[in-house]
């Protein structure tokens, strides 16, 4: 009889342990904390689509619930030339998303940057005509965006199309077409998957004329009865810029006029900036030196406060604005993926991440995932 009690109090005395000090599955990975507000996701690079970091997969599989495709839907590397589609890494990212049950999104349709020369040329190197632009534009949205038809399910249409000052960018896509470019890019995807939601997608999100250029934007196609879906904020960011309060006023704007907010490239740079602009005009670049290049062998313990309160203090503002944001992704897994090693300078060594290139979460995710509670 004695035994019996002592086992029932055994018994009961490990059940009150596990419930007292594990915490529940939710609670261990950012995906799970988050799972009731917005998608957690991750840019995916080639490496690592074509089976070269195993270790970065399992990472994304235990912690992220959506992925974008951080270079290979780029239209250079789906369309090398005319009248030639490569598919192998997009084919491969779009199944692992799929396998792993992820939320899976195309980046990007249009963009200036990565198009492939030979899009806005004719034979003898001119350029083409507004007519033959748009039907490569055209072909191009149409086969990719039927391709992965209700498997990708949402797509960055168009790409940093809009300038700093809020005019729009002088892009071959601007210079050849017209300003109707980004309607006609809009509608040809929705001709080709009517069940995707569509984006625009750009950085230096928290600056005035920028936020005013994308609500004009937005406005206009909502006017002309296109379809948008959402816009997506890039968040190339730095350990002092961009000012919280003015990414907020333009997360604000945008969801006011009752689009999904989705921030689509977060990464935090904690070296210092070479520039006074925070964007991320790709075609900045500045050269390397060392004096620019401070935490080779490791952050200091100041900076790596400093990451992570600011990691900490962006969350409780996607935490406010959930009701709106429905997607938070990181522009990659560890920090030796990120490109913020390359640009603006190239060959430095950058802690933007969440995880480490140990493959480790860093501290600070523990304190993310306490948030979301
Ligand atoms: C970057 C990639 O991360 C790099 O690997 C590539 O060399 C250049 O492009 N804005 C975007 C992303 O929309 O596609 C860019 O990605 C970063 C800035």
């Amino acid at each position: 009889m004695k035994y019996k009690y002592i086992t029932i109090l055994m018994v009961a005395v490990s059940l009150w342990m596990s419930c007292s000090t594990s915490p529940s599955p939710e609670a261990t990975t950012l995906k799970d904390a988050y799972k009731d507000k917005f998608y957690i996701g991750t840019a995916l690079n080639v490496n690592q689509l074509m089976g070269g970091d195993a270790k970065a997969m399992d990472v994304v599989k235990n912690n992220f619930n959506a992925i974008v495709a951080e270079n290979c839907m780029k239209g250079e590397e789906m369309r090398p030339a005319d009248g030639v589609f490569f598919w192998d890494e997009a084919d491969k990212f779009v199944e692992f998303g799929e396998a792993n049950n992820m939320f899976i999104t195309g980046h990007t349709l249009i963009w200036h940057s990565q198009a492939p020369k030979w899009f806005f040329t004719d034979a003898e190197g001119n350029d083409v005509s507004r007519e033959v632009l748009i039907e490569r534009m055209r072909t191009h949205i149409h086969t990719v965006v039927t391709r992965y038809k209700g498997r990708v399910k949402g797509w960055d249409v168009v790409n940093e199309a809009i300038e700093d000052d809020g005019s729009f960018r002088k892009s071959k896509y601007y210079q050849i077409v017209g300003e109707d470019f980004i309607k006609l890019a809009f509608q040809f995807a929705h001709e080709a998957d009517p069940d995707a939601e569509l984006y625009y997608n750009d950085y230096s999100m928290d600056k005035e004329g920028k936020r005013s250029g994308v609500v004009r934007l937005v406005k206009s196609l909502q006017a002309d009865g296109i379809r948008i879906d959402g816009v997506g904020m890039q968040g190339h960011l730095g350990l002092n810029h961009p000012d919280i309060n003015a990414f907020e006023k333009s997360l604000q704007a945008y969801a006011a006029l009752g689009m999904k907010v989705m921030i689509t490239e977060l990464d935090i740079s904690v070296l210092p900036s070479p520039w006074e602009n925070t964007g991320a005009e790709i075609s900045k670049r500045f050269e390397y030196r060392e004096a620019v290049d401070p935490y080779k062998n490791g952050m200091t313990a100041e900076v790596e406060k400093k990451l992570a309160d600011r990691y900490i203090q962006f969350f409780k503002l996607f935490n406010k604005y959930s009701d709106n944001i429905t997607r938070v992704t990181l522009w990659g897994v560890t920090d030796g993926d990120s490109w913020r090693n390359g640009w603006p300078i190239p060959g430095r060594t950058d802690y933007a991440l969440l995880f480490g290139r140990d493959y480790q979460a860093k501290p600070f995710v523990k304190d993310l995932i306490e948030m979301a509670k």
